[in-house]
Parts: C-alpha cells; structure tokens; sequence
C-alpha cells in the first residue's frame, strides 16, 4: 500500500473525531475583524465546555488580571479574537479525545503536557523575536503539533502499543517507530486531520511540517519553524513526554527562519523554568 492508501485506510475509522459546529463558527468569527463582540459571545455560549473554560482561563493566573472576568463579552474583549479562537479551538479538542477510551501504555497527562509546554514556549518565542502578531497562531501550532500522536493512540491503540514497546526495546524515535509500524508518521497524520477540521493552512502546515521543515511552504517557515525549536526545547525540560528520550536537533532552517542563534535559544531557554506554572494551570484548565 503507498502512503496516500494508508492514510485513507487511517483516516476512515468508524466514529472519526468531529469538532463541533460551534468551534468552526468561531474559527470564521475570529476572522472577521467586523464581527461583533455580542455576536461571537452569543456563538461561544452555546458551547458550554468552551465557555467555562475561557472564563477559568481568563480569571487564573496564567492570564493574571486583576478585576474579575464575569462574562464572555468581558473575555474576549480583555483576551482579543486570537486568544479567544485558540482557546475554543483547545478546549474542544481536549474534549474531543476525553471522549474516546485511552491506551494504558500512553500517557495521555504527559502527551498533554508535552503539547501544552511547547505551546507555551513557542510563545515565548515569538515574544523573544518582537512578533507578536503570530503569538495565538503558534500557541496552537504547538498545542496540536504532535495531535497525530492521539489519533493513533485512539484509534489504533493496538498497533500504537506496538509503537511503544518498539521505542522502549529499540531506544528509537517515536517517529521512526510509528514509520516502521504504520509508514506513516503522527506529523502526516495531524496535517490531514486538521486538514480535514479544515484548519487554517498555517496551522495545518506548523504540524504538517514539524519535523520536515524542508518541505514546508515559505510563507509558514517562520511559525513551523518556531514550533520546531520549542519542541527542542521543551525536551530539554522534561515537560511532559515526547513519545520517546531523545532530544532532536534544531534543524539550520530554523535558525535562519527566526532569526536566532544558539546563544538565544539558551536564553529563552533559561526562562522556561519561569513558565512551568501557566504550563501547569492551563493543563489543571483544559483537562
Ligand atoms: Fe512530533
Ligand atoms: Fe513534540
């Protein structure tokens, strides 16, 4: 079977993960820069889940306002339409998975926290480089980077044992594991599932393309590419699992891509122990 037969086998699973209706809606509201704040609340508070957690989130620590956020008007009008979309869009796929039995041998806590610590961290970057438009568009590039992971884990859970049992004997890299038993690997497999949760591209292409960024399109080098160190460096941390014990290296394009030697990638790294506790606070949020 080539890869394009394996990854629609893959992709036909009975009970396919959906993201609710609501969550698109506010992906096209977040868009519209003349949408009103009453408008996207009214969207937002038809989902529940979603609210409640936006408004934990905004009234925690990790957001660290002072005055009480009471509504979801008063969220999105402190947090903005990016935090807001990137919150909703978390906040049901956390509860997408929560839906589905897990595989003992894989640590879902850990693949979380993973997932959330180079969210975080990928921030920080972008802060690190003055770029602060693409703060929310990284945070989800490394929340969602390794979603590939959970698919299998869901979905082929006997096979992915195998994943596992083959990184622990062979001390290889979980992706090399997921090659050898599935030649496919979780990377391919988020790209086409938010491909078909129809993502934006930029999104689709930071997961699609983190691990290969020689084939990622110019115009997404830079958030793929931040996506990609902060992966490095989240290893380096031990937040959370990665799946497997070895640390990968940074790629040179992503050097290049953000503009950032090794002198700063330990500088931003020096700050990540700083971070642990909005790690820490968004996962107790989200999960
Ligand atoms: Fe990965
Ligand atoms: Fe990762």
């Amino acid at each position: 079977m080539n890869k394009q037969d394996i990854m629609v086998a893959l992709m036909n699973v009975e009970e396919f993960p959906t993201l609710p209706q609501v969550v698109t809606r506010i992906i096209e509201l977040c868009e519209d820069e003349e949408v009103h704040v009453d408008d996207l609340a009214k969207v937002i508070l038809q989902d529940q889940s979603i609210a409640a957690r936006i408004l934990k989130l905004a009234n925690s620590a990790y957001y660290g306002y002072l005055r009480k956020v009471n509504t979801i008007s008063k969220a999105i009008t402190i947090l903005g339409f990016d935090s807001i979309r990137s919150l909703s869009i978390s906040a049901s796929v956390f509860d997408t998975f929560k839906k589905i039995k897990s595989n003992y041998n894989f640590n879902r806590c850990q693949f979380w926290l993973h997932s959330i610590g180079v969210a975080n961290i990928s921030k920080m970057i972008c802060i690190y480089i003055n770029n602060r438009k693409d703060k929310e568009a990284v945070f989800l590039g490394g929340l969602l980077h390794d979603i590939g992971k959970l698919f299998f884990e869901s979905y082929y859970n006997v096979q992915y044992e195998d994943v596992v049992r083959e990184v622990t004997v062979e001390r290889c890299s979980i992706r090399d594991a997921e090659q050898k038993i599935f030649n496919v690997t979780h990377d391919e497999v988020g790209g086409w599932l938010t491909d078909r949760w129809k993502f934006p591209d930029d999104l689709i292409h930071a997961i699609q393309f983190h691990h290969n960024l020689d084939m990622c399109p110019e115009e997404d080098i830079l958030i793929t590419s931040i996506v990609h160190i902060a992966d490095h460096i989240c290893r380096i941390h031990n937040i959370g699992s990665g799946g497997d014990i070895l640390i990968p290296q940074i790629n040179p394009i992503a050097f290049s891509a953000a503009n950032l030697t090794e002198e700063d990638i330990q500088k931003i790294s020096d700050k990540v122990p700083e971070e642990k506790e909005n790690i820490f606070t968004f996962m107790a949020i989200m999960d």
